[in-house]
């Protein structure tokens, strides 16, 4: 039997699920792969720290360096998060000749164009299924499955706290705060939870997605990132007699000129379609490509089980990728895309909640303004007040470009009949 020398750089929600996982199921792994997995060394940052699961005996150490400079070790899996000390570390495996795994989305959105570079020139796989969709096989299907295909739009729910936190507030009446503290104990977030609820952690995934799908990396200055902390219940309620589910979505999305857009943001998603089912930490990706046409994913997009699922589908990666070296060391730059398209050109049509005046005339100075801008309202909503004298009103507004919608909604904003802070959300297609 070939052992496969691992160094877990590590060893938390995921890497201790790596291990653990590992152990469980070596036997099948050895009847697959023709390897067997040994962990050789495990770097964490506290020795003394108590733990679910115990480290390995004998070779756990506070000095992640320590593993590139052990030679039983063949693949450094780096779990650890964030950014400057795991790009040291994956930059030296890399140099090294060690094969990397990694669930670092945050270094790859990041640093990928550097690590894949590196990697392209030292001739090292750098294998990361684990970084989007938890455990989805979504980047071995971008990379590999659909290889003949343009993609000519891609759909996620691919933060698995922030839809938790949704459907706890939509589904329990639950307090955001409430529904975050359950995320984090279950292992979803992130240690830093802000990029969950910032909408970054997606962010990051979309721009590793959207870099895989068309050939070169998306600079995350350009690309449109909205979390769900601003989320009301009084939102999540209105969308729902609308007949809508208010999802964390990432679009992206190729124009037929070539351009592409990249985003996350909130956004009413139709009870029809598909992703308004998806529910608590479970991710899904719908993608649409040339040839395969619609294509959907679902799966648990966090936590321990699931993770640690895609990182091992990734060591037996390395290990054929031992065997017999790969062409692809994990990412193929081309230049038939290029170009993002500018959030403010984006058209969708909107829903706009806004605190306003309940008296004569309001809707009427609101919609004029709309209509001078050249957008249109489909559909209006003003529940009766309590005290006759301020209400919610709630437009949905047909397609428009994103920059004239919010230029207009400025001129209103400006209005003295017109109080609190607008929300204003994309409305996804029906399918
Ligand atoms: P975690 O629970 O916070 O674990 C991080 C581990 O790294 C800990 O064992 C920590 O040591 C160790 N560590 C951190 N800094 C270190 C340093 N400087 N030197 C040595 N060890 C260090 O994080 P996680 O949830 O497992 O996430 C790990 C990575 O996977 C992140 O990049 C994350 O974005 C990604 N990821 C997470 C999930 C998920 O569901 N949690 C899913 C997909 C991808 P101590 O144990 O001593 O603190
Ligand atoms: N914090 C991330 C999430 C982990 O909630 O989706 C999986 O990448």
């Amino acid at each position: 039997m070939r052992e496969i020398g691992i160094g877990l750089a590590g060893f938390g929600t995921v890497g201790a699920g790596v291990f653990l996982n590992v152990e469980k199921n070596r036997a099948l792994l050895r009847e697959r792969t023709g390897c067997d997995f040994v962990v050789r060394q495990v770097a964490v940052r506290d020795l003394a720290k108590k733990r679910a699961a115990a480290l390995p005996s004998g070779c756990a150490t506070d000095q992640w360096r320590a593993l590139l400079d052990n030679p039983a070790i063949a693949v450094i899996v780096e779990l650890m998060g964030g950014i400057d000390e795991p790009l040291e570390l994956v930059r030296e495996a890399i140099k090294r000749g060690k094969i990397v795994v990694t669930g670092n989305k945050a270094l790859l959105a990041e640093h990928g164009a550097e690590i894949f570079r590196l990697a392209a020139e030292k001739k090292v796989p750098v294998f990361y299924e684990a970084a989007v969709a938890g455990g989805i096989p979504i980047i071995k299907a971008v990379r590999e499955a659909f290889v003949a295909n343009h993609f000519q739009r891609i759909r996620g729910i691919i933060n698995g706290t922030s839809n938790y936190i949704l459907t706890r507030m939509a589904e329990s009446g639950m307090d955001f705060a409430s529904a975050l503290a359950e995320a984090q104990a279950a292992g979803y977030a992130e240690s830093d939870p802000t990029l969950d609820v910032n909408g970054w952690d997606a962010g990051h995934k979309a721009i590793i997605l959207a870099s895989l799908a068309y050939g070169f990396w998306v600079p995350g200055r350009d690309v449109l990132v909205e979390g769900i902390e601003k989320i009301s219940p009084e939102d999540i309620r209105f969308a729902a007699q609308l007949g809508y589910t208010i999802k964390l979505l990432a679009f992206i999305d190729a124009g037929a000129d070539g351009a592409v857009e990249v985003s996350v943001q909130p956004s009413l998603v139709p009870n029809g379609n598909i992703l308004a089912s998806v529910r608590g930490v479970f991710n899904a990706i719908a993608l649409r490509g040339d040839v395969v046409g619609d294509a959907l994913f679902y799966g648990r997009g966090a936590g321990q089980d699931p993770t640690a699922s895609s990182v091992i589908g990734d060591l037996a990666d390395a290990a054929l990728a031992l065997e017999s070296p790969r062409a692809s060391c994990g990412f193929i730059p081309h230049t038939l895309y290029g170009k993002l398209r500018p959030a403010a050109d984006v058209v969708s049509p909107f829903y706009l909640r806004l605190g306003v005046d309940d008296r004569p005339g309001v809707l009427a100075r609101i919609a004029g303004l709309l209509g001078e801008a050249g957008i249109g309202i489909s559909s209006v909503i003003q529940p009766e007040t309590e005290d006759g004298k301020k209400a919610a009103l709630v437009l949905m507004i047909h397609d428009a470009p994103r920059g004239r919608m919010l230029s207009a909604l400025e001129r209103i904003r400006a209005l003295d009949c017109v109080h609190d802070e607008p929300a204003l959300y994309r409305v996804e297609a029906a399918a």
